[in-house]
């Protein structure tokens, strides 16, 4: 079958088999790498930044690049992979949407000869490990490690007695979820008057992390002192609703949130966010890197971590440069 037919039949197949949105169709010339990338969707400020971050470095590489969006459904991204095997590309990439149940599409993979990057979040290390080549994204524990040792250096702050800690983590299951609280706890056990007294999923959606925060001052009213959002879209959330409780964020209740959006470094030199722990989306440039690589036939590092930082109110805030997401 002629090749531009066979990925026009490609394209229509994952668009029926993943029902989610449709694939960008792979770039013009016919030649050269041939990536397949399934993200998991759009939830967040970062996943945007992150998607554009693919395109533009696929772009710029002259890498055809067939994307799927899951629309936050493993199984919509499973099927978009096996699409992508079928179609026989070069190199597959994909954001794990959870850490478990990809053994079975990975060995369809390997079986296939396709190398995998693994981009921006982890599957489970159970899994035998030759069914991935490489893992390009933040260290999660780390960022969590980061959220406790700020709160270390606040809490002479807060006074003497019991410092309550309300958590609202991102999807279950999800590497940064599991190990951003992972990492926050390691730290804070330190000091036994921190005390997480409450602990909701708002799936890294801002419109559940108002939900949340709104549950949890229902349940508590004003004795959370700290609030722990594993990223910034659900910590926007969480701000409407202090602020509608009639509390004072920043102030009233200590904000800490990682991702490091424009909207939370701004809220941080508004003084309604306390720290932002960063965590970067733009992985494009390692991905494509790497994919070039894998089709040499050359050899990768299994586990690449971009460097990151922490932004806090004890930092000088101006110099923090335009974040671009
Ligand atoms: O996997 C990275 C996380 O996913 C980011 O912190 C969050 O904003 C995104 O939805």
């Amino acid at each position: 079958m002629k090749k531009s037919l066979r990925m026009f039949l490609t394209l229509a197949l994952l668009m029926c088999l993943a029902g989610c949105g449709a694939p960008r169709a792979p770039q013009e010339a016919e030649e050269g790498l041939l990536l397949g990338f399934a993200q998991i969707g759009s939830e967040s400020s970062w996943r945007i930044g992150n998607t554009k971050s693919i395109q533009d470095a696929a772009e710029r590489h002259g890498i055809r690049l067939m994307m799927a969006d899951a629309n936050q459904k493993q199984e919509n991204e499973i099927r978009a992979l096996r699409s992508f095997i079928a179609y026989r590309v070069d190199v597959l990439a994909f954001v794990p949407i959870v850490e478990e149940g990809w053994e079975n599409v990975l060995r369809e993979a390997k079986a296939a000869g396709i190398p995998v990057i693994l981009s921006d979040r982890m599957i489970s290390g159970e899994i035998d490990e030759s069914l991935y080549d490489v893992y390009v994204g933040a260290d999660f524990l780390e960022e969590g490690k980061k959220a406790g040792s700020y709160l270390l250096r606040k809490r002479e702050e807060l006074g003497a007695g019991r410092l309550r800690i309300a958590e609202i983590s991102g999807t279950p299951d999800s590497t940064p979820a599991l190990e951003r609280a992972a990492g926050f706890r390691s730290v804070i056990r330190e000091d036994a008057r921190f005390e997480i007294i409450d602990s909701m999923s708002g799936d890294f959606l801002r419109s559940k992390g108002k939900e949340c925060m709104q549950q949890m001052l229902a349940r508590h009213g004003r004795d959370i002192d700290v609030l722990y959002s594993h990223n910034d879209g659900m910590t926007l959330g969480a701000i409407e609703a202090i602020e509608e409780a009639g509390l004072v964020p920043g102030r009233d209740i200590v904000i800490i949130t990682v991702d490091g959006e424009q909207a939370a470094v701004d809220l941080l030199r508004e003084g309604k966010i306390n720290c932002v722990v960063e965590c970067t989306p733009m992985l494009g440039e390692t991905v494509m890197e790497l994919a070039e690589k894998l089709k040499a036939g050359e050899t990768v590092p299994r586990i690449l971590h971009p460097e990151e930082t922490m932004f806090t109110e004890y930092d000088s805030l101006e110099a923090i440069a335009p974040r671009g997401y």
